[in-house]
């Protein structure tokens, strides 16, 4: 897919808020500082489209962009930060779980996992409460290119281990590092194949 026009079209604080769900849409998500937004300007070829931060936790709104006049991105607050306090924790996680559940036009939510931490607890409790509401979403490895092919091997087949004891079968594993651009093609011909079964309501 080649991005042609890109338009940010808002943050919103609520699912309320957000824009009308005429296009498909596909959000980020995952914990915080995994690289979400940084994926994103990856994809859209942009350098500081979303806001890349060096604090965790910076994104706490739902930002929206128009790609191409056909689909949205969404990128969500991160999870799983404890600095901002615990009151806005339960912020979070209510505008993240409403938009998930509720967000009609959702097409696939993309779960992104640093790839050098396959294994951990607050991933996979977010990961079987998406199989529990029969949410679609695929797993995005972010910055793989920390880590030799051999340890994202290891880091893989660690992570199918664990999906496989709880899961029958495990979602689609996208590689990807913001750095080299790995895996541009590959979650931007999703993205393309997937716009075709959007169907309005
Ligand atoms: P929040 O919005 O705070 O939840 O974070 P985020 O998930 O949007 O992460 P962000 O894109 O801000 O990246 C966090 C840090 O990881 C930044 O210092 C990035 O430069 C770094 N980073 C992100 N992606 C990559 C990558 O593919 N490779 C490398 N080496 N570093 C990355
Ligand atoms: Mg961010």
């Amino acid at each position: 897919m080649v991005i042609r026009r890109i338009k940010f079209t808002g943050s919103s604080p609520s699912l309320k808020l957000c824009p009308s769900e005429d296009f498909p849409e596909y959000a980020f998500t995952g914990r915080s500082n995994v690289g979400k937004s940084s994926l994103i300007n990856m994809l859209c070829q942009r350098k500081s489209l979303a806001r890349i931060s060096s604090t965790p936790g910076k994104t706490q709104l739902i930002n929206h962009f128009l790609i191409n006049d056909e689909w949205y991105l969404a990128d969500l607050p991160g999870y799983g930060y404890a600095k901002t306090g615990k009151k806005k924790i339960g912020e979070f996680e209510k505008l993240v779980i409403d938009y998930i559940l509720y967000r009609e036009n959702l097409m696939s939510l993309f779960l992104l996992i640093d790839a050098r931490h396959p294994d951990l607890d607050n991933d996979k409790k977010f990961m079987d409460f998406l199989g529990v509401h029969g949410i679609p979403f695929v797993i995005v490895f972010t910055k793989a290119d920390k880590l030799s092919s051999n340890q994202v091997k290891k880091s893989k087949d660690l992570f199918l281990r664990n999906t496989l004891q709880r899961w029958e079968t495990s979602p689609d594993i996208f590689l990807t590092s913001a750095r080299n651009r790995l895996g541009r093609e590959e979650v931007l011909d999703f993205i393309e194949r997937t716009n075709l079964m959007f169907k309005k309501r």
